[in-house]
């Protein structure tokens, strides 16, 4: 199959799309994005009122709010009844749902258990539910999670949970895209590096940190949300039709690591 119009690859017009952590930072950014480039939009988080102020940004009120905490299953299920009822098929779902965590060792369990259950539970929670949404009604979909450019072989101090946590989440993709293959259900992760969002305001708040990061990073600046529609926009549309199993890292060259400063000759 060609395509004779190129620029016709990234509409979304038409598309229902499913987005858990749209009340802030990339989910809020993406759902915007999304409903800009002529999705409708089904947004959950748990801030109500952040989601109601979102959709109230949206062109032709295509952003609907929805109540939903990944870790709650019944929710999860309750937000594709909604999705369902309305008659429609969220055939672009985005998982951006995600809970940071500083404590250093010794982290308590319960703690080091939360950051899973949100980010590598939710997640999983989140895949199967909207799975067997696609597969009951028969049709492809595109299912994108976030990861972190650091589960690559960047490393600091601390920060064990929720490395490990998305450590899982890369993975989890994989193995569930290679499942849903089959059903013409594609399954894709994107790994940020630092975004500005709420997320990462603490560790973003001092100068000095900022230049150490500025430092390391390849491109030399800290992202923005903005930064992340691109991917998103690639993964959700028909532009990544042949795309499954992947991470696209979306991180100003975190992942390279070391770009040592040299040049042979
Ligand atoms: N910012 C970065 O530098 C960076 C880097 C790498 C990866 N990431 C990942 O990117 C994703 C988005 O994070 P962000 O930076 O945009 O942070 P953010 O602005 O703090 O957004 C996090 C979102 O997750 C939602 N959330 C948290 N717990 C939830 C729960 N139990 N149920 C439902 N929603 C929940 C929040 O909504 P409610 O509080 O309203 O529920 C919010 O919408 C996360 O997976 C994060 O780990 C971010």
């Amino acid at each position: 199959m060609t395509t004779d119009d190129p620029t016709t690859l990234f509409t979304l017009e038409g598309v229902t799309a499913a987005v858990v952590g749209a009340s802030s930072g990339i989910g809020r950014s993406l759902s915007l994005a999304y409903a800009r480039a002529g999705a409708t939009v089904y947004a959950a988080a748990r801030r109500v009122d952040r989601l109601e102020e979102l959709a109230s940004e949206a062109p032709d009120g295509r952003i609907i709010p929805h109540e939903v905490d990944v870790c709650r299953e019944s929710d999860i299920a309750g937000f594709i009844e909604r999705i369902e009822q309305d008659g429609q098929v969220a055939t672009v779902v985005l998982n951006a749902a995600g809970l940071f965590s500083y404590t250093p060792p010794p982290m308590p369990d319960e703690e080091f258990a939360k950051v899973l259950d949100v980010n590598l539970m939710g997640t999983w929670r989140v895949l199967v539910a909207f799975g067997e949404h696609l597969k009951r009604a028969n049709r492809p979909g595109s299912l994108i999670t976030i990861g972190s450019s650091c589960t690559t072989f960047t490393v600091a101090p601390s920060n064990h949970a929720y490395f490990a946590s998305k450590g899982g989440v890369e993975n989890l993709v994989r193995w569930v895209a290679a499942d849903l293959a089959e059903s013409d259900i594609r399954v894709n992760l994107i790994a940020p590096g630092w975004i500005e969002t709420d997320m990462v305001e603490t560790a973003l708040s001092r100068e000095d940190r900022v230049s150490i990061l500025k430092e390391h990073l390849p491109l030399k600046r800290i992202g923005t949300t903005d930064d992340v529609t691109g991917a998103g926009l690639f993964l959700a549309s028909e532009a990544s039709r042949y795309v499954t199993g992947i991470t696209l890292l979306v991180d100003g060259g975190l992942a390279l690591n070391r770009v040592w400063n040299i040049r042979p000759t």
